[in-house]
């Protein structure tokens, strides 16, 4: 399918993923959602805390025109995407990438969403993509290869510890763009606080959409 036919036709079927009554009392029960390794005791899979309904949360479509930019100039190889969703980010970084044999890895916990981007991203016919399934903060604590361009957009308050999981994985120079750095910037206090106050970083807030944080690691 036609990439950008395929990426409009996410984005406009975004009311049709909801999915409800995922009982906040009775974790156990969250089981059959998840990927069946995860902890139960601290994740929300795409729910904002408080809120009943998981949706697909994704990013708005001049974002994603932001990231495609970025990648064009930045040509990184190595992407890391936290929060595949059903791949509508993804697909705003695959394409551009495919353009000079750059690769995407992207993970997902939640897995009626892990079973929808596969299915997205094989009508894409991109062969640069690879699904992770699992829970980031266990899949970037031995993540295999470098990282040349990270985008966060999973659960808020655990973006420091993504970051801090991969800065042995960061090139000199790496950049990391974190999603929601205003609209949830209560819910990364930390994340913020750590990236503007290392030497190691330099970074700017950009206030498209739901503000992104943009930052380059640099090696001592
Ligand atoms: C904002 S949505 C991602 C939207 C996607 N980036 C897009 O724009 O199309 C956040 C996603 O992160 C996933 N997620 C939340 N916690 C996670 C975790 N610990 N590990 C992996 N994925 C997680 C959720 O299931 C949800 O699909």
């Amino acid at each position: 399918m036609e990439i950008n036919s395929l990426r409009e036709s996410l984005k406009k079927s975004e009311k049709e993923y909801i999915w409800e009554d995922v009982p906040l009392a009775h974790i156990e029960s969250e089981r059959e959602y998840i990927w069946k390794d995860a902890p139960l005791e601290r994740h929300n899979y795409g729910r904002i805390v408080e809120r009943k309904k998981i949706r697909l949360w994704q990013i708005p479509p001049t974002t994603g025109a932001f990231l495609k930019w970025l990648i064009q100039l930045s040509k990184p190889k190595y992407v890391l995407e936290i929060g595949t969703g059903i791949g509508y980010s993804t697909l705003w970084m695959a394409e551009p990438l495919s353009h000079f044999d750059g690769t995407i890895n992207t993970i997902e916990i939640f897995s009626p969403k892990i079973e929808l981007a596969r299915e997205n991203f094989a009508k894409s016919k991109l062969k640069n993509i690879e699904l992770l399934q699992g829970d980031a903060m266990i899949i970037t604590q031995n993540y295999p290869k470098p990282v040349n361009l990270l985008f966060l957009d999973a659960d808020k308050e655990n973006y420091l510890c993504y970051l801090k999981n991969l800065e042995h994985n960061f090139t000199d120079g790496a950049i990391i763009v974190a999603d929601n750095a205003v609209d949830c910037d209560y819910m990364m206090d930390d994340f913020l606080d750590y990236v503007e106050n290392s030497k190691n970083y330099q970074s700017v807030i950009l206030n498209l959409d739901k503000g992104l944080l943009l930052a380059n690691y640099y090696h001592e």
